[in-house]
């Protein structure tokens, strides 16, 4: 017995070097962590269970009978992060590049299915070659199978995807299709036809970081939603953000120990606007300070500015904020913020995580590009996202809520739950000198008229007080109690229950 213990032990061993010691050392002298002390990093201390350590590839071609390697380029199995239950995958760059093979697609479809079924999420570390070239149509058959369990895992479980090497071709859709991507920066790369095939056929010669880095999949695709200096600072990351969602669709988001009273009263919020309204200020300070102990995660924010999305606590429990960032292009909505917002509400309204919107927003952004560039189109994803949720929401208007972005921005005639704004606040079609200038055109040119006219316009709408008297703003609130406000809605809201009508799906304008 003690020899056949010690042949299962040795047989481990094995498994765990993976390709091998040179191809680790190789790993390591590229500034880059191997598939276990990866998983060691984002798991809890001795919580990771394998599956599958032993799973060959069962492919003849190219010589391949002679070269198997146990586990087959991907660690697979469930552990603990913060004591509560993920299933994960890290992919082995040292077996095979990483790359996918049937097998290799099995033993990650196995745990996607179980975290299915349990209801606990999926982590995937991508750092893989690609399909695996030996084995043709099953790898890519293989592909196909993780882009479906994919499809089918959306909504039910979250899935986030950290790239911590190459992911290429067609491999890209799997991460694609998950609710979140974090790259590491210098390490990592994405694209769908890498530097030589672009230059072939298209003459541009680019480099590998400068076509998938980082930097412009955080900055311009929006492909990602993070990145990180390295692997240990992306694992890292990666627990914090993990501590804020809900393990499927069937909970409500974690709520954690709190040190912050929640009726905390903040009363640097009260200078916070400033007199002028062309003035900018801080969104973020705003959201750091109705947060729990200042903790705020962003996504997605080196991408679109101008709208801030990402997740804090209130009271302990998660909240998802979107809010309208007047430091940059004046808080308006263009293309690129309504896109990133649109998807940022659906993933809370999919995992039961009430909103808590900020607005100050003087409308959509006006030109050729924005018109030409679909911002109809956009726009409308914002609007379709909010008004479909059924998660409690929450907004303050902290000052301008203009045209069109008042009622994209969770008003309450798209069943906003709580509607607060702050004194400061400015609900009307348009800013007082366009709307002079339009249904007093024929007064142009006499200054004082204008003036007049201005003022009359400026005292009669640009306040919260009109939309109060409707009931569309539900109290006019003062800024240094709003976290107070924010955390009583919510708990007065804990029980809401409210449904869209049967259908398959929606149409949301993609
Ligand atoms: C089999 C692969 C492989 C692959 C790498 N390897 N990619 N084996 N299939 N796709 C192996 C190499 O043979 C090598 O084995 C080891 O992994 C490390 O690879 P290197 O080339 O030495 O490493 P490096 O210089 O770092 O380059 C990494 C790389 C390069 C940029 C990823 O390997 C590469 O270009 N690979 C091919 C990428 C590719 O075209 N994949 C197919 C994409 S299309 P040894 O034994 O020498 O260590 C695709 C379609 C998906 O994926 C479709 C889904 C629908």
């Amino acid at each position: 017995m003690k020899e056949i213990l010690h042949r299962l032990e040795q047989k481990r061993a094995e498994a765990r070097l993976g390709g091998g010691q040179k191809r680790i050392d190789t790993q390591h002298a590229r500034g880059k962590l191997t598939a276990r002390e990866r998983l060691e990093l984002l798991l809890d201390e001795g919580s990771f269970e394998e599956f599958d350590m032993f799973v060959e590839h069962r492919a003849t071609e190219f010589g391949m009978q002679e070269t198997k390697i146990p586990g087959d380029g991907v660690v697979t199995g469930w552990g603990t992060i913060n004591g509560r239950l993920t299933y994960v995958y890290s992919q082995d760059f040292t077996v095979f590049g990483g790359s996918l093979s049937e097998t290799h697609a099995k033993k990650i479809c196995k745990i996607m299915e179980m975290a299915m079924n349990v209801g606990a999420p999926v982590i995937g570390l991508n750092d893989s070659g690609g399909a695996r070239i030996q084995e043709g149509v099953d790898s890519l058959g293989g592909y196909a199978d993780v882009f479906l369990k994919n499809v089918l895992a959306s909504g039910v479980i979250p899935q986030i995807s950290v790239i911590m090497g190459p992911c290429a071709g067609g491999a890209v859709y799997s991460p694609a299709m998950t609710d979140f991507i974090f790259m590491v920066r210098d390490t990592s790369y994405m694209f769908v036809t890498g530097p030589d095939v672009v230059k072939t056929v298209t003459q541009e010669e680019v480099t590998q970081e400068d076509l998938g880095g980082a930097t412009p999949h955080t900055q311009k695709s929006s492909v990602a939603d993070g990145a990180f200096d390295n692997d240990v600072e992306a694992l890292a990351g990666i627990r914090r953000l993990f501590d804020f969602l809900p393990l499927s669709n069937k909970e409500q988001p974690p709520v954690r120990p709190v040190f912050d009273e929640p009726d905390r009263l903040e009363m640097s919020l009260d200078t916070l606007v400033p007199s002028n309204p062309n003035k900018p200020y801080d969104m973020l300070e705003l959201i750091t300070k109705v947060a729990d102990e200042g903790d705020f995660f962003e996504i997605q924010k080196d991408f679109a500015k101008n709208i801030i999305t990402g997740f804090a606590r209130i009271e302990g429990s998660t909240v998802g904020v979107v809010a309208n960032q007047p430091m940059v292009l004046a808080g308006c909505l263009d293309t690129n913020s309504s896109r990133k917002a649109a998807r940022f509400v659906r993933f809370c309204d999919c995992f039961n995580i009430p909103l808590v919107t900020f607005v100050d927003v003087p409308g959509f952004l006006p030109g050729t590009s924005q018109e030409h560039g679909g911002i109809i189109k956009h726009g409308a994803k914002l609007l379709f996202a909010y008004a479909e949720a059924t998660v409690p929401k929450l907004t303050v208007i902290t000052r301008k809520a203009f045209g069109g972005a008042y009622d994209v921005m969770s008003s309450k005639h798209i069943r906003g739950d709580v509607n607060y704004a702050w004194p400061s606040a400015q609900i009307a079609v348009m800013g007082a000198k366009g709307a002079v200038e339009i249904i007093y055109r024929s007064e142009i040119g006499d200054e004082d008229a204008i003036a007049k006219r201005t003022q009359e316009y400026e005292d009669r709408f640009l306040s919260p007080f009109v939309a109060a008297q409707r009931g569309y703003i539900d109290e006019v609130i003062m800024p240094h109690s709003t976290r107070r406000r924010l955390a009583r809605a919510l708990a007065m809201l804990a029980t809401k229950d409210q449904s869209i009508p049967w259908k398959k799906h929606d149409n949301i304008p993609l």
